[in-house]
């Protein structure tokens, strides 16, 4: 699947991503059936020499809520490419009020409040990945070199698609959450179930309900996204321009102790 001979970076991005496509050349766009599912249509491209892989995540114009989004059939599309490193795009609304809207946080670790959703690749087998650090640290290292960044902060994930309470808001808090968002877990362990190194750029779309009096509307989030595109554009493009060739990150070796590895064929 490799056509420049160079490690594959994949992309996964929402509202006003997609440009980065137009950054680099095109070299085609395809859709990659998985045992799950069909993934959305995936642009390729080359962009600083590296081939790099564009996957928008609620499919074409953001109509899949996050709690439906088909996060197996993404991460393994990727797998199945040959993706080796992910820079994942997230909305967040800002339990704190010195992170305002507008601020690009780059999260170290999460708290996981999901639901219904898949928590494992591995059904069948026990299979117990270490999470210790969530996020790689070598391209979290990277993104907090090519841009302006809050350089840690804890994301926690919701099921959505409802916003928060108060309460629930408050508890965010008081357990040392920095972030609220809706779309980092299960896509986070999964690519370390796969091996795949995986950071998160979260940008603050709003403050979290009641950190703001006003009532919280869909409308300011989208507003915000679009107006911080260009800038997380080129926070990813100059952080691919430096990502080495080699790895200095555990990341490819998460399987070791965890159990089984899965076949690539297999997926
Ligand atoms: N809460 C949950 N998810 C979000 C928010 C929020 O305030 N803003 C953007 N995504």
């Amino acid at each position: 699947m490799l056509i420049t001979g160079d490690m594959m970076i994949g992309i996964i991005g929402g509202t006003g991503m997609y440009e980065i496509v137009e950054k680099g050349t095109v070299i085609k766009s395809e859709v990659i059936k998985t045992p799950y599912g069909n993934s959305p249509e995936i642009s390729i491209f080359e962009l600083h020499g590296k081939e790099v892989v564009f996957m928008p995540r609620h499919a074409k114009n953001h109509t899949t809520p996050p709690h439906m989004i088909d996060y197996h059939t993404n991460i393994c599309a990727f797998k199945k490419m040959g993706v080796e490193r992910i820079l994942a795009t997230n909305a967040v609304g800002s339990l704190y009020e010195n992170i305002g809207p507008g601020e690009i946080l780059i999260p170290h670790d999460f708290l996981d409040f999901t639901k219904n959703r898949k928590k494992t690749l591995y059904d069948d087998l026990a299979v117990h990945i270490d999470v210790t650090h969530p996020y790689c640290p070598e391209l979290r290292d990277l993104l907090i070199d090519s841009g302006k960044v809050v350089e840690k902060g804890v994301y926690v994930c919701t099921e959505g698609p409802r916003f928060e309470t108060a309460s629930e808001v408050e508890m965010f808090k008081n357990l040392g959450g920095t972030v609220v968002g809706m779309t980092g877990i299960p896509e986070v362990i999964f690519a370390r179930e796969l091996e795949i190194c995986y950071a998160s750029i979260c940008t603050v779309s709003n403050y979290a309900a009641s950190i703001s009096p006003d009532k919280l509307t869909i409308d300011e989030v989208f507003e915000i996204l679009e107006k911080k595109a260009k800038v997380l554009i080129k926070l990813i493009s100059d952080t691919i321009a430096k990502m080495p060739e080699g790895y200095d990150c555990d990341c490819k070796t998460a399987l070791n102790g965890a159990k089984v590895e899965i076949p690539i064929d297999d997926l």
